[in-house]
């Protein structure tokens, strides 16, 4: 029997999503949502009940996923047919979220007994007061399940109210907290690259590794979420969440199972054993940056400050770059290098574990070059290179660094689902591996917050960086006085 058998729906899915019309549902949600559908993989009983506060009827609301999700699904994937049945499966409620009498309508249309979902696309203010709505219609019973998007909070504070607002009428085993970086195929890659190939096993650890460096650099801007953007910023937007995550994920010990548990245990004590930073520590070991205007005239991009949206004189930051140290036996002296920013030169995500030097080295070769890197690409390519020092053809003993290339496209010809289509599913199935715990989220949290006050602390507006670089020149400094460079994005340094 297939493992997933299992976990098959017994019963009728209902899933609900709050935040309907918006832009996590058109351009994420839906399109996910189709393919799944499209792949057999969704129950074929399953409705999906968006709600939001346009007055609409359902014909209205599936001309609007009609015009607006289309265009976000592969023009390959779009076979009239199927999206028609598709679009069946649809219904809309109208709900003002914040007025109790609108559930009214949703608990009419639920059937008894549904697997409910409920999928909280909206601002993380909204959530106590849906699940409380929801439990007073009585649509909150032992088979339903929440779904809640970040930004979970703002702070520890913060989160933590939303978790026990939320755990009011959800047990932490029905709540499923999104990181979509844990739904990205090569993310989930990586624990079958470390804990399936013992060749790794003795070499994964100090001194064996010198440093590990952590970049998710994306070429847009802020672009609509301007309005979001500028109370959140990098730290919040990227760290806190998907780059910890991956550096969890690097830095675990091998869980004894892939019981949701098991992993998140072992990912809790990564977060614990992350070094918390004083404010001396933050105004060595991070940088702040936010984008300038770019450098060529030619593009218009930038600056930051002049995107609409954003508050005059914003000292919101745009690119962050952290030197973490997770003080346990295995990772002790290690660097983590992460950095995130948006307008940067490159989109990519990548994960260089870069191992130490040979204690001596016979071979002349050019200085400044590591012999042996790991490098893992997130996207947009999915790959993985190991790279060797070899020979350089001629006369002589010069060694050059060449890469063992797998490209994970071609070594598999399958689909590969997108990271929210991966996620919908699991949720449909009541997997938690790959979804965030209570105490995951307040670790990483508490994290984060010695950063934010030190910056408070330090008092100091952001470094500017033209659009369309690898962002200040600070954050190549920090590295270079640990006598490292940055990867460079491009490949080669
Ligand atoms: C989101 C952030 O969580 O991740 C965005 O809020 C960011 O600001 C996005 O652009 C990046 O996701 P991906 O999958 O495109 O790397």
């Amino acid at each position: 029997m297939p493992a997933t058998d299992h976990h098959a729906p017994a019963l009728p899915v209902d899933l609900v999503i709050f935040g309907g019309a918006g832009d996590l549902t058109i351009r994420k949600l839906l399109p996910a949502l189709y393919m799944a559908w499209l792949h057999g993989s969704l129950p074929a009983n399953i409705r999906i009940i968006a709600t939001g506060k346009q007055a609409w009827s359902l014909d209205d609301y599936r001309a609007y996923v009609e015009c607006n999700v289309r265009p976000f699904i592969d023009a390959r994937a779009l076979q009239d047919d199927v999206w028609a049945r598709f679009l069946a499966r649809f219904d809309y409620v109208r709900i003002d979220a914040t007025c109790a009498d609108d559930y009214r309508a949703l608990a009419d249309l639920a059937r008894h007994p549904a697997q409910r979902i409920f999928y909280l696309a909206t601002s993380a203010s909204l959530f106590t007061t849906i699940c409380e709505s929801l439990a007073s219609v009585r649509l909150v019973d032992e088979h339903a399940r929440i779904v809640l998007e970040k930004p979970l909070g703002h702070d520890l504070a913060s989160a933590r109210a939303i978790s026990d607002d939320v755990a009011k009428y959800f047990s932490e085993a029905q709540t499923y907290r999104i990181d979509h970086y844990l739904g990205k195929e090569t993310v989930q890659n990586l624990m079958v690259l470390r804990f399936g190939n013992p060749i790794f096993q003795p070499i994964w650890q100090a001194p064996s590794i010198r440093s590990v460096q952590i970049t998710v650099a994306e070429t847009v801007g802020v672009e609509s979420r301007a309005g979001f953007y500028d109370h959140t910023g990098a730290l919040r937007d990227m760290i806190q969440n998907h780059l910890l995550q991956l550096l969890c994920i690097v830095a675990m010990e091998p869980p004894v199972s892939l019981h949701p548990d098991d992993v998140r245990d072992e990912k809790l004590k990564v977060l614990r054993s992350l070094h918390r930073m004083s404010v001396d520590d933050v105004a060595r070991y991070t940088v702040r940056g936010q984008y300038a205007r770019a450098e060529s005239d030619e593009a218009e991009i930038g600056p930051y400050s002049a995107e609409q949206g954003v508050a005059h004189g914003s000292l919101t930051e745009t690119f962050v770059a952290v030197r973490a140290q997770v003080n346990n036996w295995r990772w002790s002296g290690v660097p983590f290098y992460l950095r995130s920013g948006k307008r940067m030169h490159k989109r990519t995500s990548q994960i260089v574990i870069d191992f130490a030097e040979a204690p001596f080295s016979i071979m002349p070769r050019d200085t400044g070059v590591s012999a042996n890197r790991l490098i893992i690409t997130l996207q947009p390519e999915e790959s993985i290179r190991l790279q060797i020092l070899a020979k350089e053809p001629g006369s002589g003993m010069r060694s050059l660094p060449v890469d063992l290339d797998l490209d994970l496209a071609q070594a598999f010809t399958e689909r590969r689902a997108e990271a929210y289509e991966r996620l919908l599913i699991d949720v449909i199935q009541g997997r938690l591996t790959h979804f965030m715990r209570r105490d995951e989220l307040e670790a990483a949290w508490a994290w984060t917050d010695a950063i934010q006050s030190g910056w408070a602390a330090i008092d100091q507006a952001p470094q500017l960086y033209p659009a369309g670089t690898a962002g200040p020149p600070a954050s190549d400094a920090m590295l270079a006085r640990d006598g490292l460079s940055w990867f460079d994005v491009d490949g080669t340094k």
